[in-house]
């Protein structure tokens, strides 16, 4: 298994091989383990990462922040309105003066058909890491703290599990696609047998989609698609729903953000996708309930199921720090 990571590019996880992510996973656990006993572990001293945020975060910003102060380095926090990128500064010259000054780059950047091609043109020109922290296509720092924690509870060997990754109805914000589309990559990778459920019009993008499916033949998973919500929950021993924004839904889906109100009035048409007792009830007896946060209380999910027996998702939270700290390890540090 090689284990040379130092210097690559996290954009996401379909770049890495399957013993890479578990080299990235070991890690975590390892991690976790030395957090746990309180034992110091500096592997990345005098390191900084520069993360770029253009939109909100709480758990991927602190994420991080608070993992690269305990792996003693440091992070600044900056934001693109207070940087030259508002005055036009090109990504390549923003990647090139960063190269110059620490040792990664992290960016979120989530809006529909920007996001990644920001990150990617940033990659192009830095000769330092270039960390997603969530882009308009993929979340690969959420899905590694999501397969961590489906390996906690049902064991290393994740072949055959059942998991239901549903939409559901939320109002605070068009959220993006990137977690659940991350999810159905790396999950058939583990050989995991995936149900996405989604209303007719909220598709992924199809050719991640296409990917996802060419993953499940290879690794000997499998990918259904329905259009009903109760199918991610029978028998299921993982379920993830979780709202994600309509862009397909409109006939233009580059102009998202112009029609926000067009694409919200197509999610008010669902408002019984919502993970209550009752689909918890048709899931496995020991099934677990997890979301990426922050949830819609009350529209996405019941109090009683997020706050309930099944629920995990202050562990996948947790697991956020340990994964990225990871990440950043064997991508900014590692063996030379
Ligand atoms: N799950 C997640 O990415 O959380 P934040 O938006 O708070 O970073």
């Amino acid at each position: 298994m090689g284990t040379l990571l130092r210097s690559r590019h996290f954009i996401t996880t379909q770049e890495f091989t399957r013993e890479e992510i578990d080299l990235m996973l070991d890690t975590a656990y390892d991690l976790k383990l030395k957090f746990a006993r309180d034992e110091p572990h500096p592997l990345l001293p005098y390191k900084t990462v520069f993360m770029i945020f253009y939109d909100e975060s709480t758990r991927t910003r602190n994420s991080i922040e608070a993992g690269i102060t305990q792996l003693g380095g440091h992070a600044h926090f900056l934001s693109p309105d207070k940087m030259q990128i508002h005055h036009g500064e090109t990504p390549a010259d923003t990647a090139k003066v960063f190269s110059r000054f620490g040792h990664a780059i992290a960016v979120r950047h989530c809006q529909f058909g920007v996001g990644n091609k920001y990150l990617r043109a940033l990659a192009e020109s830095s000769s330092i890491p270039v960390l997603n922290l969530q882009d308009d296509i993929y979340h690969p720092m959420q899905v590694l703290a999501d397969i961590m924690t489906i390996q906690e509870h049902f064991g290393k060997n994740l072949h055959g599990l059942k998991v239901g990754i549903s939409w559901a109805y939320a109002e605070s914000h068009l959220k993006p696609l990137s977690v659940p589309q991350s999810q159905i990559l790396l999950f058939t990778r583990y050989g995991i047998d995936v149900t996405l459920a989604y209303p007719e019009g909220f598709d992924l993008m199809p050719d991640v989609v296409k990917q996802a499916q060419k993953n499940a033949e290879l690794m000997g998973g499998k990918l259904t698609i329905t259009h009903n919500m109760d199918d991610a929950f029978i028998d299921a021993d993982v379920v993830i729903p979780k709202s994600w924004g309509g862009f397909f839904t409109i006939d233009d889906p580059m102009k998202a953000g112009e029609r926000k109100e067009e694409i919200m009035e197509r999610v008010r048409q669902h408002t019984d996708w919502r993970c209550d007792e009752r689909r918890m009830d048709i899931a496995r007896k020991n099934s677990i309930y997890m979301h990426a946060l922050p949830a819609d209380r009350g529209r996405e999910v019941v109090d009683s199921v997020i706050d309930g027996p099944h629920s995990v998702v202050f562990d996948e939270a947790e697991n956020r720090l340990h994964t990225a700290k990871a990440v950043m390890v064997l991508t900014m540090g590692g063996r030379p």
